[in-house]
């Protein structure tokens, strides 16, 4: 008999079933829980709510672990590549050598634009934000594909899964050349994932852009880092708009919208942004700390806390111990990094984070390698984009051959006027 949970609530009862994950995780099933009693659950920002079974990514925010497809994201940070983390992550299990190969060939056979969208950043003013170009260029991708938007068999999964990864960074680095008004720079086939991307950031068409291996690793980390995380804001965005029966295309430019903002991805640009101010005003840090525990200053410290991890992000840990390493490769000597050092110690020894239990997360030390590596602060949370897409695709992937063909609609309780009247607008005075 599987075990069930009781529910009573005014002389009524009812039992609902519990479901139990494969680290033990229960959750109550209350997928019948109104046709069983006319109520359904609230919870507003859905930090209790488990919108869907998934075998791709586990959190334990309690102890701080992470794994992809079980998987510890440290041993993935210290022996994989972004693209083998990719193919993890999509397919399900590790590539052999050949599968690996192909994959990697069938990146590089998508990796240039279609040569007409080159005049769709001309329509962007030159300070549009990345972000805006890289969600509507990626819905704008899919317009000269069409037979790539409704995958008819797994060879045709295979080539839209490569096509999105793949052009995703040439977007991306289009977007940075386009906004600071330099010329593109085309992708070579003999680069890797992120050496390419560089390539195409950086180099010039009279000057190819000097790839030093321990930047091109530490770009690759950071993309593994951000690879997946299971049912963050951005990737319920796009097994929501999946749910519809939206394209990969759609889906994945509703993701990048969602990343945008700065609670979420956006706190990697927020976060050197307060760096920033923090030096300039010639704080040490304590008054943006003071100002960040006053709920009326509207501020927060940026690249602390997190819904899921009560605990140091183990991401954090990763990115934290590499950005030392990098700035010590490169001879960089960032003053950011010493206030956020600061900032990070003493945040870890005040009442009011460690009572809530505010750890750094990801994007506390992410932008400052990113800044280490050259990559603009407007950029930072496309690197982010990019790095998730394949825990979107692989998101995607998951609605589409589960949930029964359900679509996402969750349910409110409504707190507005009962009911009221038309009035004709001659009739309803002037406030
Ligand atoms: N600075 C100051 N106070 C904070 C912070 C912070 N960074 N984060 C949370 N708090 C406080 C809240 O004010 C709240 O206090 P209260 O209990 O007195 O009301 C308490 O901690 C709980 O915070 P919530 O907002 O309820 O936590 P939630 O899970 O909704 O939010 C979030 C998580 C959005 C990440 C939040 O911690 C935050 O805004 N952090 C800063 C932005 C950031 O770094 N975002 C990146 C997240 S990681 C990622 O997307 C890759």
């Amino acid at each position: 008999m599987s075990q069930q949970a009781e529910l009573s609530w005014d002389g009524h009862q009812a039992k609902v079933p519990l479901v139990e994950g494969t680290v033990g995780e229960k959750a109550i099933d209350i997928s019948k829980l109104r046709d069983q009693t006319g109520l359904i659950t609230l919870d507003v920002g859905y930090g209790n709510t488990g919108s869907c079974l998934s075998a791709i990514t586990f959190i334990d925010g309690e102890q701080g672990i992470l794994r992809y497809r079980g998987i510890p994201i440290e041993e993935l940070a210290e022996q994989s590549t972004f693209v083998e983390t990719a193919y993890l992550l999509i397919y399900g299990k590790l590539p052999s050598k050949d599968g690996l190969k192909c994959f990697s060939d069938l990146l590089t056979k998508h990796e240039l634009i279609h040569e007409d969208m080159k005049f769709h950043f001309e329509g962007f003013p030159p300070n549009a934000h990345p972000m805006a170009i890289l969600s509507s260029m990626i819905n704008a991708a899919g317009c000269y594909y069409p037979q790539l938007l409704a995958p008819q068999d797994t060879k045709d999964f295979d080539d839209e899964t490569a096509f999105i990864i793949s052009q995703v960074r040439t977007i991306a680095a289009f977007a940075y050349r386009k906004s600071r008004g330099l010329p593109f720079i085309y992708p070579k086939p003999q680069l890797k994932y992120s050496a390419n991307f560089l390539h195409m950031m950086f180099s010039e068409p009279n000057a190819d852009y000097d790839l030093k291996p321990e930047v091109v690793r530490a770009l690759d980390l950071i993309f593994v880092l951000h690879a997946d995380h299971e049912q963050n804001c951005s990737t319920s965005t796009v097994r929501m708009v999946a749910s519809s029966k939206a394209n990969l295309f759609a889906s994945a430019a509703s993701g990048v919208c969602a990343l945008w903002g700065p609670l979420h991805g956006g706190a990697n640009q927020a976060v050197i942004e307060m760096l920033e101010q923090i030096r300039r005003e010639g704080d040490d840090g304590s008054r943006f700390l003071q100002a960040a525990k006053d709920k009326k200053s509207g501020r927060r410290l940026m690249g602390f806390g997190h819904r899921v991890y009560k605990n140091y992000d183990p991401r954090a840990k990763i990115i934290k111990k590499q950005c030392d390493e990098l700035l010590a490769a490169l001879k960089i000597d960032d003053p950011l990094l010493d206030i956020a050092r600061q900032l990070e110690q003493t945040a870890l020894h005040d009442s009011y984070f460690v009572e809530r239990k505010l750890y750094p997360n990801v994007d506390f030390y992410s932008g400052i390698m990113m800044r280490a590596l050259g990559i603009p602060v407007e950029m930072f949370t496309v690197i982010f984009a990019i790095g998730r897409m394949p825990g979107w695709i692989a998101n995607y992937r998951e609605v589409s051959e589960s949930q029964g063909g359900r679509i996402c609609r969750p349910r409110q309780i409504y707190t507005g006027t009962p009911l009221t009247h038309y009035v004709p607008v001659d009739q309803r005075g002037n406030a």
